[in-house]
């Protein structure tokens, strides 16, 4: 049976991590576009620190499974919305993975607000920062940028079916995530 309301856990959840998914991701764009170096402390400390919300969403989707579809829609957009939805955890799992493997590996450290969590590695002989593993670094860096276009559509795709729910289906899919069902 299909669920009328979720629980409190589930929209907290989805909430905070969505939205600072969609902080984390424009500033993560802007901070690199126009070298703000002042912000990537703010944003890889976010980024740590909703890696562990992210954790525990993910292992409550996996102990509570998916909610059924709450719209009228038939089979095929029923599948295409569980896809969207893996691939959005997924995503968010791989965010902050890779970029903990960008920075670490890459000698720049990671510290959450100044609380080191992998320390900078000095070169001795320069005083400049270097790579740790250049090769984890670079697959890091990789899968963070690709990340940026592949979730980016992907989130492109849940908002516009979260909308058409909304606008033209006038179903519950909406109102029951933000408690209103
Ligand atoms: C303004 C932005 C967003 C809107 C309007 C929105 C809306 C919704 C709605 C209405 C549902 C319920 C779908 C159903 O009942 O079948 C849902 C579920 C879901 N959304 Fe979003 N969403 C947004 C952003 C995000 C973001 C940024 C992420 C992750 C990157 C995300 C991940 C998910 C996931 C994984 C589900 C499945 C249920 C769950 O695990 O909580 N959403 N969203
Ligand atoms: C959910 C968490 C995160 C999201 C959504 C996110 C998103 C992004 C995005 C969209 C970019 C721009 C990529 C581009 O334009 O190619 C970026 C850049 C960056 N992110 Fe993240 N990020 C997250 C977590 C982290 C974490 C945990 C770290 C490190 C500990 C990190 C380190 C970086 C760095 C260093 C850059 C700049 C890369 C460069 O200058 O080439 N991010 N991030």
């Amino acid at each position: 049976m299909q669920a009328r309301s979720f629980s409190k856990t589930t929209i907290a959840l989805h909430w905070i991590v969505g939205l600072t998914i969609i902080a984390l991701m424009a500033i993560g764009w802007y901070m690199k576009e126009f070298k703000d170096y002042g912000l990537y402390n703010v944003h890889k400390s976010v980024g740590v620190i909703i890696f562990a919300v992210i954790l525990y969403r993910v292992v409550y989707r996996l102990i509570k499974g998916f909610p059924t579809p709450a719209g009228t829609s038939g089979a095929l957009q029923a599948f295409v919305a569980k896809l969207v939805h893996w691939a959005l955890l997924i995503g968010t799992v791989l965010f902050p993975l890779s970029g903990v493997m960008m920075s670490g590996a890459g000698g720049h450290g990671v510290y959450v607000f100044g609380v080191e969590l992998i320390a900078k590695n000095i070169d001795a002989a320069t005083g400049k920062t270097a790579p740790i593993n250049e090769t984890i670094a670079g697959l890091g860096h990789e899968i963070h940028e690709f990340l940026l276009w592949g979730i980016g559509i992907v989130l492109v795709l849940h908002i516009a079916g979260a909308l058409k729910h909304h606008i033209i289906d006038k179903d519950i899919t909406l109102k029951r995530m933000i408690g209103k069902a």
